[in-house]
C-alpha cells in the first residue's frame, strides 16, 4: 500500500493517481463521505476496491471508529452466522466463551464485506434481516443489539447479473447499492502509470534494493503498452519483480517482467508449453504447474477476473479455483 500523499486538491488520500478519472473518484468519495448511505463499489480485481474503502472511512464522520475488512468468500459456512453476529456461551460444541462478530465490532463505524457475491442463500437472508432492523442477535441468544454500522461491499462480479441469475437477492442487492463507486481499471488510466511507479519506488526504496532506482523512459513505454489485468497489484509485483532484477539504479524495459498467464498479448498456439517435441519436460510436477498456471490465467483474464466465471469455464467449483489458486502462487490475482 502506498503512503504518499495523493493530490494537493484531495489531501489524504492513499488512492493515487493524477488522471482525471482518479480525480474524479477522490471527488467521489468526499461527496458520500458524509451520509452513513451503504456504498457498493465495483471495479476489476487489483483495481483498488479495499483502498477506497479505507478512504472513505478516512473522510467521514466515523474515521476514529473501527473500519472492519470481511472476506465473504473466505469464512467456511458452517461460521457465518456466528463470525457476523457472534454467539453466545454454549450456543455450539466448542462455543466456550461468548464472542461478538463482525457487526458487533464495526459498531459506530464502517462494516466493508468484501466479495459480497460470495455470500451463500442464507447468509444474504440474514444479513438483509440485520441491515433492515439495525440490530442483530447472537448465534444462541435471545436479545436483539442494536447496531450502527454504514456497509460499504465490494465486488469484481456483475452482481445486477448475479441478480438477474437469480443467485443474489434483489433486495439485498439494492440495500447495499445506495451509492455506487466504480474503480477504473489501471488501462483506462494509463497517465496514472508515472505517478503509482514514483510512489512504488519510494515505498520498495525505504529497503536497501530500491534505494535510488528509477525507470527509464522506455521502461515506462513498455508499462504503457501493458493492459494490465491486474491492475495497480500487478503493477506492484512487476515492479517489485524489476527491483530485484535491476543491476544498476536504472530499471530498462528489459527488466520488466510480466505474469505470463497475465499477459495482455494473446498467447496463440505457442504460448502452452505442453511437450511438444521428443524432450521430455525435467520436472513433470512442474510442467503439469506451468500448464495449470497458463490456463488459469487465462479463464480468469477471459472472465475479467470473476473466479465464478473462470471456475465455470474450466468446469471446476470455485473451492477448485481458490484452491489452485493458492497452491500455483497466482498470488497477485487475490
Ligand atoms: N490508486 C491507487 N493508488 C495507490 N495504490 C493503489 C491504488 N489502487 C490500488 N492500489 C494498491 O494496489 C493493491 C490492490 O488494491 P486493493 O486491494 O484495494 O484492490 P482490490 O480492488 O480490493 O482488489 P481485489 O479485487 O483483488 O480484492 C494494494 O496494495 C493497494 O494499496
Ligand atoms: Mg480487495
Amino acid at each position: 500500500m502506498f503512503t504518499a500523499a495523493a493530490s494537493s486538491l484531495e489531501p489524504g488520500f492513499r488512492l493515487l493517481g493524477n488522471s482525471p478519472q482518479m480525480g474524479e473518484v477522490r471527488r467521489q468519495i468526499l461527496r458520500i463521505a458524509n451520509s452513513d448511505a451503504a456504498v457498493a463499489i465495483v471495479g476489476e480485481s487489483g483495481s483498488g476496491k479495499e483502498l477506497a474503502a479505507r478512504d472513505l472511512h478516512a473522510h467521514s464522520p466515523r474515521r476514529a471508529e473501527p473500519f472492519i475488512a470481511v472476506n465473504c468468500g473466505a469464512i467456511p459456512e458452517t461460521l457465518m452466522e456466528s463470525e457476523f453476529f457472534g454467539h453466545r456461551r454454549g450456543a455450539f460444541t466448542g462455543a466456550h466463551e461468548e464472542r461478538s462478530g463482525f457487526f458487533q465490532a464495526a459498531h459506530r463505524g464502517i462494516l466493508f464485506l468484501d466479495e459480497v457475491a460470495e455470500l451463500s442463500p442464507t447468509m444474504q437472508v440474514k444479513l438483509l434481516r440485520a441491515l433492515q432492523e439495525r440490530s442483530v442477535r447472537r448465534l444462541g441468544g435471545q436479545r436483539e443489539e442494536p447496531v450502527d454500522v454504514r456497509i460499504v461491499s465490494a465486488t469484481n462480479c456483475d452482481l445486477a447479473g448475479a441478480v438477474r441469475r437469480g443467485v443474489f437477492r434483489q433486495d439485498l442487492y439494492f440495500r447495499l447499492q445506495v451509492i455506487a463507486l466504480r474503480l477504473p481499471p489501471l488501462r483506462e488510466r494509463r497517465d496514472d502509470l508515472p505517478l503509482l511507479c514514483d510512489a512504488l519506488l519510494a515505498r520498495l526504496g525505504r529497503s536497501p534494493h530500491g534505494c535510488g532506482i528509477r525507470l527509464s523512459q522506455a521502461a515506462i513505454e513498455r508499462l504503457r503498452m501493458h493492459d494490465f489485468p491486474g491492475n495497480v497489484r500487478e503493477l506492484e509485483n512487476v515492479i517489485e519483480r524489476a527491483l530485484a532484477l535491476v543491476s544498476g539504479t536504472l530499471i530498462e524495459a528489459d527488466d520488466l517482467q510480466f505474469e505470463p498467464g497475465l499477459c495482455s498479448v494473446d498467447i496463440g498456439s505457442e504460448g502452452l508449453p505442453v511437450a511438444a517435441g521428443p524432450s521430455l519436460p525435467l520436472s513433470l510436477n512442474e510442467h503439469l504447474a506451468a500448464v495449470e498456471r497458463e490456463l488459469v490465467g487465462r479463464a480468469l483474464r477471459q472472465a475479467r477476473y470473476c473466479r465464478r466465471r473462470a471456475a465455470a469455464l474450466l468446469g471446476i467449483s470455485l473451492r477448485q479455483l481458490r484452491y489452485r489458486i493458492q497452491r500455483l502462487a497466482i498470488d497477485d490475482l487475490d
